[in-house]
């Protein structure tokens, strides 16, 4: 390997001045600025580039990457197999193998220099870039249907986020594809947390704070996000603040559902429009907070450990009360007719009299309500 200076340097690297690459015009750069063949279609097919570590970037790789990258270089062989370390989903794919630098990738779209990608095996990755142009980008390539052409997709190093200024990251430990079929994968988000030199949020599956706690530490992040069990138990914050739970009263319980609705008419309004806005949020809500039930930390810790409380069929709990079945109720219908009751209400105190009323009148059949929470019944 010989040393010139700038833009030769990758030429020199690959050493790529005869042979099968003689009529080829060989780019190499830097992973976030590889120069590209954009010069048009005549020069398509001329020019070949390559994606790979910088000469700078030698010292900091590990031993096994470079001495893959030498052997590519120095020896005729086929390239010795890629080996990865972890797997998002199982699974064996066969195909060219193309792809690079993300952000220099997507430039290519529309352009006459986008690779064939169907059947390809796509490898992508980006060093330094801010987390939520990533998150454009990846978004943007989606959206134009370059991952539904290929039969896999290769990550490689998303690096240096913080270089580029994230203050901290969230993991959410699932892949879009598994959505809440599988817990989430708490010992991979203690990996990316050990890895990073900011602090990591975990994400997944908390439902009470023992949960927090034993994720939190057998992970090592920071804090924790929570989503699911924020709807169900809005409390969940504070019980997570002060290391212990919180058992509501029904009539606490109702509390919380009334304190939403009037949180919802300052937000909406109290005019009929704004009612009518209610109406559509509230008995979604209801759907979630009827899944609430009591899980005390020495009855249920040692099963959260073995799977999350939050993913796990659970016993129905006997209602001691009217209102309690009420609360406790997940038909669709019993949702709608308590937030009609609830929104026609003028004081917490009318409220609780229509809910009564309405408590007084329902069926006991079909009226349980599984933990688990349906894909469907989630946005995201
Ligand atoms: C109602 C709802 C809406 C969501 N919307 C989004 C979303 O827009 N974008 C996103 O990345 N995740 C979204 N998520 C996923 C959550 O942010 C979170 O990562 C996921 O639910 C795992 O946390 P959990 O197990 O505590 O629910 C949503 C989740 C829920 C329940």
């Amino acid at each position: 390997m010989r040393r010139r200076s700038g833009g030769d340097r990758g030429e020199d690297l690959l050493g790529v001045e005869g042979g099968a690459h003689e009529h080829a015009r060989i780019h190499r750069g830097k992973a976030q600025r590889a120069r590209q063949p954009v010069q048009g279609a005549e020069a398509f097919g001329a020019h070949v580039a390559f994606h790979g570590p910088v000469l700078t970037q030698l010292p900091r790789l590990a031993e096994a990457t470079r001495l893959r990258l030498f052997d590519l270089l120095e020896s005729d062989a086929p390239a010795p197999a890629l080996r990865g370390s972890d797997s998002y989903v199982g699974g064996v794919a066969e195909g060219p193998l193309l792809g690079g630098n993300l952000s220099v990738f997507s430039r290519l779209m529309c352009t006459p220099c986008m690779p064939d990608l169907e059947g390809a095996v796509l490898l992508l990755e980006d060093q330094g870039e801010r987390p939520y142009r990533l998150d454009r980008i990846w978004t943007h390539l989606e959206l134009a249907g370059v991952f539904a052409r290929v039969r896999g997709i290769v990550l490689g190093t998303f690096t240096a986020c913080e270089e580029a200024g994230a203050a901290a990251i969230t993991i959410h430990g699932r892949t879009r594809e598994q959505r809440y079929s599988k817990a989430a994968d708490w010992d991979l988000i203690g990996r990316v947390a050990a890895e990073r030199g900011i602090p990591v949020v975990g994400n997944g599956d908390i439902l009470t704070h023992y949960e927090a706690r034993a994720r939190m530490a057998r992970s090592g992040v920071t804090s924790v996000m929570l989503a699911r069990g924020a709807l169900i138990k809005p409390w969940l914050f504070r019980e997570i603040r002060e290391g212990r739970s919180w058992e509501p009263t029904p009539d606490e319980r109702f509390a919380v559902v009334w304190r939403f609705v009037e949180l919802l008419r300052e937000h909406f309004g109290e005019d009929e429009r704004g009612r009518r806005r209610a109406l559509v949020f509230l008995p979604w809500h209801l759907n979630f907070f009827c899944r609430y039930r009591p899980l005390p930390e020495a009855e249920f810790e040692e099963r959260s450990r073995e799977h999350p409380l939050l993913q796990s069929r659970l016993p129905v709990t006997e209602a001691s009360s009217p209102l309690e079945r009420l609360l406790g109720d997940a038909r669709p219908d019993t949702h709608e007719a308590f937030a009609r009751e609830l929104i026609e209400s003028g004081s917490k105190e009318e409220a609780l009299e229509r809910a009564l009323r309405l408590a007084a009148g329902l069926s006991l059949d079909g009226a349980d309500a599984e933990l688990r929470v349906a894909a469907s019944q989630v946005a995201g």
